[in-house]
């Protein structure tokens, strides 16, 4: 592999360069002096379509790609289009991942999930111990993919001698978040929902589940440095788990939002509604062999998360006013 592929002139095709992972890359990689950075919309060209997707690569020649391009979304999401969500995530992985191929792209990064590996999968979870059992059926279609895109990258190093590197985050939050109520994660379903009560005065928050899950949250600006950092060093084929190493429940969580938001009333817990997986804790100790570890504490990234909510409020409101 050519060590000359990241550097500050490189042709950096960023997929996904407006969502909240696309987004935090650019700007690490523009704080780091990569000027050369490439995007497009999914209205510019929609990743499913594989001529115009080849097109774009033997045109634009991009030395290095960011596959942060998916159908992303919650349990909600995932339970009601699991077949979107399966199809759209495999022709964007296959379409960007053959097409990079045959334009002699030699560095790749593909962002994966912790969703791959099993349901009832030991804790933490290490890289070795995906498909030892089922994935969670809430999100299969999801996993699925994120499997095949993985493979995808492993097989291409296998048979074509590229340099094509996987990265499997824990679950992420940060500015450029979807606070959407239908389609969000955790932590901006959360800020949502604490604001809101908040705003409104509103006795009680409910939250779905029990509380007891556990979940791995990373600040979203610290992935895109562990991506950067990878880039730039790692030339292993297997892939990588990128989290902070540490969890907490979701009781835990939604204390933490309260008090960051400053609500006042109380909270409790809809346990008919489901957890998802019990536990999702990654064993990052090959990220950290590697040299990266993270750098923003959980509470510091969702005052910055919050802030960022109420710096676009009007993003999520239909345009109505700051709160
Ligand atoms: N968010 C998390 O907690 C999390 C955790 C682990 C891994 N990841 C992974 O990180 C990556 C990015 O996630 P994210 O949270 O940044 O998602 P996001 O905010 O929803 O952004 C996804 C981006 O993908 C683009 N996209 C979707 N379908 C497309 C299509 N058919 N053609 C072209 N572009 C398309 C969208 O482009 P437009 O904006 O132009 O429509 C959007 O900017 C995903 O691979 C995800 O699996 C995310």
């Amino acid at each position: 592999m050519n060590d000359t592929v990241m550097n500050l002139n490189s042709r950096i095709y960023i997929a996904g360069h407006r969502g909240m992972v696309g987004s935090a890359i650019e700007r690490c990689l523009r704080a780091n002096g990569y000027h050369n950075i490439l995007g497009r919309t999914s209205g510019e060209l929609d990743l499913r379509e594989q001529r115009k997707v080849f097109e774009f690569f033997r045109k634009e020649k991009p030395d290095a790609v960011i596959l942060a391009a998916a159908k992303v979304g919650g349990i909600m999401a995932n339970m009601s289009a699991p077949a979107e969500f399966l199809y759209d995530n495999l022709m964007i992985e296959s379409n960007i991942i053959h097409s990079a191929y045959k334009n002699k792209v030699q560095k790749l990064l593909f962002l994966g999930s912790s969703c791959i590996y099993p349901r009832l999968s030991p804790q933490p979870m290490k890289e070795e111990y995906l498909m030892d059992g089922k994935v969670e059926p809430t999100n299969e279609g999801y996993a699925v993919a994120k499997i095949a895109g993985m493979k995808l990258c492993e097989m291409y190093n296998r048979q074509y001698g590229t340099g094509y590197i996987s990265v499997m985050p824990c679950n992420l939050y940060g500015k450029g978040d979807d606070f959407d109520p239908v389609r969000s994660h955790v932590v901006p379903g959360l800020i949502r929902k604490f604001h809101e009560a908040k705003v409104t005065d509103a006795a009680e928050v409910i939250v779905w589940g029990t509380g007891k899950a556990r979940r791995e949250l990373l600040y979203t600006d610290d992935l895109a440095e562990a991506c950067l950092f990878l880039l730039q060093t790692y030339s292993g084929n297997g892939f990588l788990n990128v989290g902070m190493g540490m969890d907490v429940t979701i009781a835990e969580l939604a204390e933490m939002i309260k008090e960051v938001v400053g609500y006042q009333g109380k909270v409790t817990f809809d346990k008919t509604k489901p957890d998802g997986m019990p536990q999702k804790l990654l064993d990052v100790t090959r990220l950290e062999e590697a040299g990266w570890h993270y750098k923003t504490e959980l509470k510091d990234g969702l005052r910055q998360t919050y802030q960022w909510y109420l710096d676009n409020y009007n993003l999520f409101n239909g345009g109505g006013t700051n709160a």
